[in-house]
């Protein structure tokens, strides 16, 4: 959350204390004098000290296994949505899934309502990489790994940069690979495969940063964070 969204949630502070507090040097991250009012903080990640008393912020953090058939839309007219899994008393109004899976797309989904949070990780900048799991309907070459290293080209002559493809089984009619892919453009693995004349039967996302997927996590299950998972994307607070 915004530390000055924090501050004044939890001392009522209006606009001039707020400006006081940030001049006075009486607001502190993890001991340091902080400037920035728009600086991105979560109090189990961070120790926030305001005018010498601690603050604490309430954000949820899912990981889901999207199952087929979802949408990762926050609102649908016909198909059930990513955070429609998650159970009402565990939902705030302002959950919303970081980045867009595919309709047909299982896997890996991270929820929460720390929308800035959200936000950085999809910056092309902040270079999240994402790894899918891709059943593919033919066989897939020596010369498609080169081709998706050296940066594939969508028809319609849009580029991607450098991808990893490891072939773990290939055949005529059906191969699987693992994808990874440091960016996120829109349909971006299945444009890519039909760049090299190949259909996706079937994409899982695996991991996405410093998050994977768990083994034991059912399809439309979702669990919290765990402390360690959540302190690996302390780099992407703001
Ligand atoms: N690439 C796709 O083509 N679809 C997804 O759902 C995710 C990545």
């Amino acid at each position: 959350m915004r530390l000055d969204k924090v501050i004044e949630q939890n001392l009522q502070t209006t606009r001039k204390e707020m400006k006081r507090l940030f001049l006075m040097k009486k607001v502190l991250i993890d001991g340091m004098v902080e400037l920035s009012p728009q600086r991105n903080v979560d109090s189990r990640l961070h120790e926030i000290q305001v005018d010498g008393q601690k603050l604490r912020t309430s954000h949820v953090y899912y990981l889901l296994n999207k199952p087929a058939g979802v949408v990762t839309a926050k609102k649908d007219e016909k198909f059930q949505t990513a955070t429609q899994l998650v159970a009402e008393a565990e939902r705030p109004a302002d959950l919303y899934p970081v980045g867009r899976l595919d309709r047909d797309t299982t896997g890996l989904l991270l929820l929460t309502d720390n929308g800035q949070l959200g936000y950085d990780l999809l910056q092309p900048g902040a270079k999240v990489t994402k790894t899918y799991h891709v059943i593919v309907n033919e066989a897939v070459t020596i010369e498609d790994v080169a081709a998706f290293k050296a940066g594939i080209v969508f028809h319609g002559g849009v580029h991607c940069q450098p991808a990893q493809l490891n072939i773990l089984s290939s055949k005529s009619g059906h191969s699987e690979v693992l994808l990874t892919i440091k960016e996120g453009k829109f349909h971006q693995v299945k444009k890519m495969f039909l760049a090299c004349g190949k259909k996706v039967i079937k994409l899982t996302r695996l991991s996405m940063g410093p998050l994977a997927l768990p083994e034991d996590l059912v399809e439309g299950t979702y669990r919290q964070l765990t402390l360690n998972e959540l302190q690996q994307l302390k780099i992407y607070f703001r």
